[in-house]
């Protein structure tokens, strides 16, 4: 054989070693989560002592009223939101506090996150509403006095319009009137608070903003976009350090939107390299600018940020996942941006999102190994008018949190999205995610399917968390 031909395959041998080895690395290093058992049904739940079973709301989507923040003003101009819904008077939650957590006593839930509406707190720069801080005031009251821990989100995507009108996440006062909001929060409401959640899926609040557009302040344009990231992060930080200074017990997180990503070929090198950096960017890019005090985010299309902000460090007690879905990730030199991502095969939701229980279970386990810190699943849910799914994915998902917890990672809680059906953003309200279901013209909640299921799966009152408010170790 001519020596050149032995060289080409000598060459060729090697690249196939190299090639074959790193995929199976990954196959190996990233191994798709199993749950243990396949059918999860008869699963009966046994918690670790102190685990927040909760539901979980935002004010804007079940409150009613909320006039004066920039969703207000966005579902009122014409196309934006789904049917030409508007939140309007959502749930009615403002007005039936005493009755919802009357429904979360009948769910057996010893936990409740919701979020207090920075634009009725404050509606006009600087002036605070003694009256809308009472009605939070007194929620939690009631709340503790029926035995639900209350996990208090400061920033669940809306804002004031006086905020928005200045430039939202991307104004460069965004971070301080955020921190001065949290220093009042801290300090009116602090006593009866632990657990704080400083911000909501900022990645979304910035993806959908900034990037398609689809929510206010509705721009395409992904420099802006990544102005928002590091206002959001700074203001996450702002928030961080006013809350301990006004509530030293303050116990604090954030809610990250976190979704499995996988290749869709597990033998195609390029994707796995794909599907991980979109995972980084996505979902964990958040929570590594503040594990590394260094504001960092690069993605293929975006500015690179990189800012040194040793004042993240240590921001956050607990990694909050809010998780909904898996997605395959597939290099197709056709598609924009060269990349098709997709739902996986398994049954989809009413949101056209894959059903996928073992991506929690994954997700649960690279928090921990990357983090190290206490974990709360802060929002998992299924939108599921007709109730074909909700009893199974309750059953499926408490089972992979389970898991985890079996494996050794400290899962403290697990907030199901949501109480009662409610307004769902661009999607108006055609999504049904609530354990209660919401007549829309009567404001009537009926318990849907899942309710019951959630009830067994409850962890027993014998554990002795619910009369007593729950105290984080740090
Ligand atoms: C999450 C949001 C929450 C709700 C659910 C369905 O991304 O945090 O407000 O819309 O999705």
């Amino acid at each position: 054989m001519p020596r050149v031909i032995r060289w080409l395959t000598a060459a060729v041998a090697t690249l196939c070693v190299f090639y074959f080895g790193v995929a199976f690395y990954y196959q190996r290093a990233k191994a798709r989560p199993l749950l243990n058992a396949e059918s999860t049904t008869a699963f009966a739940a046994a918690w670790p002592a102190g685990f927040l079973w909760g539901t979980a709301t935002a004010a804007h989507q079940v409150e009613g009223g909320n006039v004066r923040n920039d969703w207000w003003r966005f579902e009122h101009q014409v196309g934006k939101i789904a049917h030409g819904d508007i939140s309007g008077a959502a749930a009615g939650h403002w007005d039936r506090l005493s009755e919802d957590i009357g429904l979360m006593r009948e769910l057996g839930a010893n936990a409740y996150r919701f979020s207090i509406e920075w634009s009725r707190l404050e509606p006009v720069e600087g002036q605070w509403d003694e009256g809308a801080w009472a009605h939070y005031v007194d929620e939690l009251a009631q709340l503790r006095a029926a035995g639900q821990e209350p996990v208090v989100t400061l920033l669940h995507f809306t804002l004031p319009l006086w905020m928005a009108d200045r430039g939202g996440a991307t104004a460069p006062d965004f971070p301080e009137r955020f921190g001065r909001f949290a220093s009042e929060a801290a300090r009116r409401l602090g006593p009866q608070v632990k657990w704080w959640c400083t911000v909501n899926e900022p990645q979304v609040q910035m993806y959908n903003g900034y990037v398609t557009g689809y929510w206010p302040p509705a721009v395409k344009d992904n420099a802006l976009a990544v102005r928002a990231f590091e206002g959001l992060l700074r203001a996450h930080g702002a928030a961080a350090t006013t809350l301990r200074k006004g509530d030293p017990d303050a116990y604090i997180g954030l809610a990250s939107n976190m979704i499995w990503f996988e290749p869709s070929n597990r033998w195609n090198l390029l994707e796995w390299v794909v599907a991980n950096s979109v995972a980084d960017g996505f979902n964990w890019s958040f929570y590594e600018s503040i594990k590394n005090g260094r504001m960092h985010f690069r993605l293929p299309g975006f500015p690179t940020l990189d800012i040194e902000e040793p004042a993240l460090k240590g921001s956050v007690d607990w990694i909050g996942i809010n998780y909904y879905r898996r997605n395959l990730v597939r290099v197709n030199p056709g598609a924009p941006g060269m990349v098709d991502i997709s739902n996986g095969p398994g049954t989809l939701s009413d949101a056209k999102v894959e059903i996928y229980p073992e991506g929690l279970l994954g997700l649960i386990r690279e928090g921990w190994k990357r983090y190290r810190l206490p974990i709360v699943i802060t929002e998992n849910g299924v939108a599921d008018s007709t109730g074909a799914h909700r009893p199974m994915f309750l059953g499926r998902h408490s089972y992979a949190i389970k898991q985890a917890i079996d494996e050794g990672v400290d899962v403290r809680g697990a907030f199901h999205w949501a109480l009662m059906d409610n307004f769902e953003w661009a999607e108006g309200y055609g999504w049904r995610f609530g354990l209660y279901r919401l007549d829309l013209r009567t404001l009537v909640r009926t318990a849907a399917a899942g309710a019951k299921e959630f009830r067994r799966l409850a962890p027993s009152p014998s554990a002795g968390v619910r009369a007593k408010a729950v105290t984080p170790a740090r």
